[in-house]
């Protein structure tokens, strides 16, 4: 991440915490790396993620074990925390949001990279429609604020309770008995494995047979249908609109009921932007109490792709507002004291300090594309004066040394100050001593 990405990756990052801030979700840091069994157990044996993705970590003394993992999501890890930390005993829902660098052992490409950054929300403790029509409302929020909205369509489906899906993961195999050798290697093994994974082919002969196949939705029972429109009805009182996709089932395996993925409108299915889903049986599979949840998550170079090609220009706040150059041992312990008075009041403010002739300094202020110059020489330092340059008029006067930061406040206006201040009311603490 360079600084040009920083621009786009802070402001994205300003409209997640905004909206979940609103919307009264708490932030969560889980560890980057968890030991290997809990991606296993939740994300699932065999999917992509875990069976190829996984980068592995060893034992201190034994780099080839490989008890531990890089996160290749939140998910897993924040659920391991809520059932740890006995969260089942705050208010529940518990909301919970996430931001930070994930890893999966890719090939990289375009929009898949080994380590990319994900924004992530749950919602743990309860399950009702209302709950996952909230959930996209706020992640439509941010998408809106970051001007990409109108880019993608929400994919949704619903994918029923674990009972249907076995049922309906036998239907399949059935189909598929004697048609095995049509299918590639890869495709075999996912028909042993995880049959449902048959979906996330590529393969043409696959998706061939799959036209033909027994769809999930026939095998879908009453209460999941009856969950499904009341979702959707509630999205269409949100005035969400969203594309029903019967074949979307998701590269995860801990989903139940409602999936939904953010698809970019013009290409298509390839990169989602994000996706999520209920998560009903997760954490109980986990050890924990039967807990219902739901989330998502969002690759945030995906975001910043996206808004980079929307003509998206985010606020870039680095400009630097003064250059300071000067010439000469006393001109410089003069710019020493200059320099940071006009950073204290919020100025950003670059000075020259080596040894470099004028006329390069003034070139380093150009290519810095500093708005305004401060210049002082021998001579001015012997006025007690101070040389004011604007750069783009290219003008220039000579002022009193002790009017250059009143004049420059002047010019770059008190709304443009950069003043880091505190100005949030501490909670007071109570006594240990007392009570
Ligand atoms: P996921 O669909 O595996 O879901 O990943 C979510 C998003 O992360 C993707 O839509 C994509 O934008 C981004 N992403 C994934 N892999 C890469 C990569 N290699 N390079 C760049 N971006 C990538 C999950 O991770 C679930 N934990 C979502 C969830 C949360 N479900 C419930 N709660």
């Amino acid at each position: 991440m360079l600084p040009a990405d920083h621009q786009y990756l802070t402001y994205i990052k300003k409209a997640v915490r905004h909206r979940a801030r609103q919307a009264g979700y708490k932030r969560i840091d889980p560890p980057i790396f968890e030991e290997r069994s809990l991606f296993e157990r939740s994300i699932g044996s065999h999917t992509d993620i875990v069976e190829k993705e996984l980068f592995s970590v060893g034992r201190k003394g034994d780099p080839e074990s490989s008890d531990y993992a890089l996160r290749p999501e939140f998910t897993a890890g924040i659920c391991r925390s809520y059932i740890e930390q006995g969260m089942q005993e705050l208010p529940q829902p518990v909301e919970f949001y996430a931001i930070g660098p994930c890893f999966r052992y890719d090939r990289p490409q375009k929009g898949r990279y080994r380590q990319f950054h994900q924004f992530d929300f749950e919602v743990i403790g309860l399950s009702d429609p209302s709950i996952d029509a909230q959930l996209i409302h706020v992640l439509i929020k941010i998408f809106d604020d970051l001007k990409i909205l109108d880019r993608l369509t929400l994919q949704i489906n619903n994918i029923g309770a674990p009972a249907d899906r076995i049922t309906y993961v036998q239907a399949l195999k059935d189909y598929f008995t004697g048609k095995e050798r049509n299918l590639p290697e890869q495709d075999r093994e996912r028909l042993k494995h995880n049959p449902l994974r048959l979906f996330d082919s590529k393969e043409e002969d696959t998706q061939i047979l799959l036209k033909l196949a027994p769809t999930l939705e026939q095998f879908i029972g009453e209460d999941s249908n009856k969950y499904h429109s009341t979702l959707l009805e509630y999205l269409q009182e949100l005035g969400i609109s969203f594309t029903k996709n019967p074949g979307l089932v998701r590269g995860l395996d801990y989903y139940n009921q409602t999936v939904f993925e953010f698809w970019d409108s013009s290409t298509g299915a390839q990169n989602a932007v994000g996706g999520g889903g209920r998560l009903d049986f997760l954490i109980e599979q986990l050890g924990g109490k039967s807990t219902p949840a739901v989330g998502f998550a969002v690759g945030m170079e995906r975001v910043m792709w996206h808004m980079q090609e929307a003509g998206v220009v985010a606020p870039n706040k680095d400009q630097v507002d003064v250059f300071v150059a000067q010439l000469g041992p006393e001109a410089k312990k003069k710019c020493l004291n200059l320099v940071s008075q006009l950073r204290d009041l919020g100025v950003h403010t670059v000075g020259a300090l080596g040894e470099a002739s004028l006329k390069s300094q003034m070139r380093l202020a150009d290519r810095f594309q500093a708005r305004y110059t401060l210049l002082l020489g021998q001579l001015e330092v012997k006025e007690g004066t101070v040389i004011l340059r604007d750069m783009a008029a290219g003008k220039q006067k000579q002022i009193p040394f002790d009017k250059a930061i009143p004049e420059v406040l002047k010019l770059i206006g008190k709304a443009n100050l950069d003043v880091y201040s505190i100005t949030d009311k501490f909670g007071e603490f109570a006594d240990p001593g007392e009570g």
